[in-house]
């Protein structure tokens, strides 16, 4: 795992969407697998504003996102689809056919689930995949004591998800019980993978990453085992590492 420092957020941003965009502008088609939640957003918003700056197209692009939650439609304001559309889709050039998210309102999800794997498949699997990080290590929604070899699945939230992702919606309750989630082993068969951690709050899980073994109790410390990370860290989130002074390069 190569460990990138960087001051804050803004820098973190800056960083995650010049590499993506070196990366799209280097190939002539490529599959990004996308992520949401706060982390990304700023990404996002650079990639759009290179967009607008003629310094990239993403007409030769694919995208599938890492998750979705169970019973939101796109047009809720809190499914990741409606983020995706909001945050980058609706700004940059990709052809909309090109973007795949799971169907969180799919009548059969198992079904869903099997359709998202192939797919991925279909599209010759996942050349840089960007990943956040949950507080108890999740990567996706691939909640800890998942298998290693799981491919997309159907996942129950936990409660630290759910109140760690209550603060988007209105109420508390809203927040869905359930997701589907790309699997371990769907993300692990990624070429390249870019993780990102901005504040204080992802400092005790960057630790366990760096120190922990390989376990299914702290999903994202499989990555420890992937020919080809990238983390984009800022100096909060990289915090707990330096005070302990945990050797990571
Ligand atoms: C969410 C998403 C993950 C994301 C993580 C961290 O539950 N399903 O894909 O990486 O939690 O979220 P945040 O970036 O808001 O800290």
């Amino acid at each position: 795992m190569r460990v990138i420092e960087v001051k804050d957020y803004r820098e973190m941003s800056e960083r995650a969407a010049a590499h993506i965009l070196d990366y799209v502008n280097g190939m002539k088609s490529c599959t990004l697998g996308l992520a949401t939640g706060g982390t990304p957003i700023g990404t996002y918003r650079s990639l759009v504003e290179a967009y607008r700056n003629k310094k990239v197209s993403f007409h030769h692009v694919y995208t599938v996102n890492l998750d979705e939650y169970v019973g939101l439609s796109a047009a809720h304001p809190n499914s990741y689809r409606f983020y995706m559309q909001e945050n980058l889709f609706n700004h940059i050039d990709i052809p909309s056919e090109h973007t795949h998210i799971p169907n969180g309102m799919a009548a059969d999800l198992a079904e869903e689930c099997r359709r998202y794997e192939e797919l991925i498949e279909r599209l010759g699997g996942v050349d840089l995949q960007l990943l956040g990080i949950g507080i108890n290590g999740h990567i996706g929604f691939n909640e800890p004591g998942t298998s290693f070899s799981s491919r997309t699945h159907l996942v129950k939230l936990t409660e630290s998800t759910r109140s760690a992702n209550a603060r988007f919606f209105s109420n508390p309750e809203e927040v869905p019980t359930h997701a589907i989630t790309m699997g371990i082993e769907t993300i692990m068969r990624s070429r390249e993978i870019l993780l990102l951690a901005g504040g204080i709050k992802k400092a005790e899980i960057l630790y366990k990453l760096f120190t922990e073994p390989v376990d299914e109790q702290i999903p994202a410390s499989i990555l420890q085992t992937h020919p080809n990370v990238t983390i984009i860290a800022d100096s909060e989130a990289l915090s707990r590492v330096k005070e302990k002074k945990v050797f990571i390069v």
